[in-house]
């Protein structure tokens, strides 16, 4: 691994993002012994002006639970503190910049004992909106000059654009400053352990090798629930929608692990080039087979405007055209506000052929991937209902991470996500091509729906959303197996 000064900017660092998910993260790695204090600084940036103890005291709270925590945490949580440094400046002036630049040069000339390269990793918890000019300030004012070597490297968090023409101007406005493999764009469903787990799934296991494709798959349905709605994130959330919040990013890539090729290799950019060759077989979506909701209450946040349209649930079916998949509809929902929190990846097998034992009322076999919550993967099979009689009865072969790994704590995605980006490794970031493939599939829809041609149908909160999705899940070829 690499030593020497590793200085980690967190832009935005009083927002929401950097105090729920950026600092926890950094603090769990640090207690995991990844950012060694004697290499490591951590920065924060930000407009509020507010002191190095202010920051702290904003940030503690989300680290630790005086109640419930031992003395030894609230020891790490205090070291860790320790190592956090707060600089106000703005987003488009050089000032602001140059100070920062000069408290990382700072505490590398303090680091000077430990030899090595300097590495500056800067995360942009911002909106997108910012990130050209806050970009262009990095290049100009704080990259890494080091003589011994190290890196600069940004790591930017969705959404990148709305569709794909405001991508790629994004894309096009950061290229000119960074290469690609300096640039890290974090979907965090990426570093989620049982994403993470799927092409070991597939490529690892001779039982999946001959069964995944179109000859013994019926469908497969990516699905992402929230039993909460927009909760004051509303006025981001209506300029965005489902789709661009969740469906686009987030289920799009758990789709290109299930229905991608082998890579030849685990380089990322063997991975990453057959996730692009998956994208680019889907085929246009057909407006028949989208079904949009939007839940009642949804425009009672002050920030949602009357009369929005913005859908809160879709549910959308892709069709690959290649070889393995076609016919095979992939089944991507998710929604806001419904009846219980899970994101699960179900893939369900056809009917067995010349059944004899008359057993397709019960179901048929689908092998779960549960995300979350409770990370787990079960397959529904038939079997001989125990007993004097022959009658058959669906049951499970379940493996769940909590029994079976009861002594692992799973890390949170942007732990393991912001690991990489320190050793980086940019398998699991999205890459400029991949996002342009991706924002090729839905632009087209979205532009349909922002003009209106589409209606948000009304569902209740804590509902499973409008019927009409589950019609088309009928359609589409899912049948609903029953017992677990
Ligand atoms: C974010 C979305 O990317 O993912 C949120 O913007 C959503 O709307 C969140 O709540 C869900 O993440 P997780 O890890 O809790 O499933």
């Amino acid at each position: 691994p690499e030593t020497g000064s590793l200085s980690i900017v967190v832009l935005g660092a009083s927002g929401d993002l950097a105090k729920k998910k950026t600092f926890p993260a950094l603090f769990h790695l640090y207690r995991r012994g990844f950012l060694p204090p004697n290499e490591t600084h951590i920065f924060g940036y930000a407009r509020t002006k507010i002191s190095d103890d202010e920051l702290r005291s904003r940030i503690r709270s989300y680290l630790v639970n005086d109640k419930e925590a031992s003395p030894e945490q609230l020891d790490d949580v205090a070291k860790f503190l320790q190592l956090i440094k707060y600089v106000s400046g703005s987003y488009d002036s050089e000032d602001g910049f140059r100070l920062l630049d000069r408290e990382i040069s700072l505490h590398e000339s303090l680091k000077n004992s430990v030899e090595g390269s300097s590495r500056r990793l800067f995360y942009l918890a911002l909106p997108p909106s910012v990130y050209p000019s806050v970009c262009r300030m990095i290049k100009t004012c704080c990259m890494n000059k080091s003589d011994l070597g190290g890196w600069t490297r940004v790591v930017v968090e969705k959404p990148f654009g709305k569709d794909l023409q405001s991508a790629e101007e994004l894309s096009a406005q950061i290229g000119e400053l960074f290469e690609e493999p300096q640039i890290y764009r974090i979907d965090h469903y990426l570093g989620k352990e049982l994403v993470q787990n799927m092409l070991v799934l597939r490529f690892a296991n001779r039982f999946f090798l001959p069964l995944w494709n179109r000859d013994n798959i019926d469908n497969v349905q990516i699905v992402f629930r929230e039993d909460f709605g927009t909760e004051g994130r509303g006025g981001y959330f209506d300029q965005y929608g489902i789709i661009r919040d969740i469906i686009q990013n987030h289920l799009l890539q758990c789709f290109c692990l299930v229905a991608m090729e082998k890579p030849i290799s685990l380089k990322p950019e063997h991975i990453r080039d057959e996730k692009v060759k998956v994208l680019e077989s889907v085929l246009p979506i057909k407006d028949d087979e989208v079904v949009l909701g939007q839940y009642e209450g949804y425009r009672d946040d002050p920030t949602v405007p009357d009369h929005s349209n913005t859908p809160t649930f879709a549910t959308v079916v892709l069709r690959v055209h290649n070889e393995r998949w076609e016919g095979v509809p992939f089944i991507l929902k998710a929604g806001k506000a419904l009846n219980s929190r899970k994101a699960e990846i179900r893939v369900q097998f056809k009917d067995v052929p010349g059944d004899i034992f008359k057993c397709k009322k019960q179901g048929r076999n689908e092998f779960v991937i549960r995300l979350q919550p409770s990370e787990a993967m079960y397959m529904k099979f038939t079997v001989k209902q125990p007993g004097l009689e022959m009658s058959t009865v669906q049951s499970e072969l379940d493996l769940s991470y909590r029994q079976r790994y009861q002594n692992v704590t799973i890390p949170e995605a942007y732990e393991r996500l912001i690991l990489d980006t320190i050793r980086g490794d940019q398998q699991h970031f999205v890459r400029r091509d991949e996002l342009k493939a991706s924002w090729e599939i839905f632009t087209p829809l979205l532009h349909k729906i922002d003009e209106g041609k589409f209606e948000s149908i009304p569902y209740k909160p804590g509902s499973r959303g409008p019927a009409e999705a589950d019609e088309l899940l009928e359609k589409a070829g899912y049948v609903q197996t029953h017992g677990y």
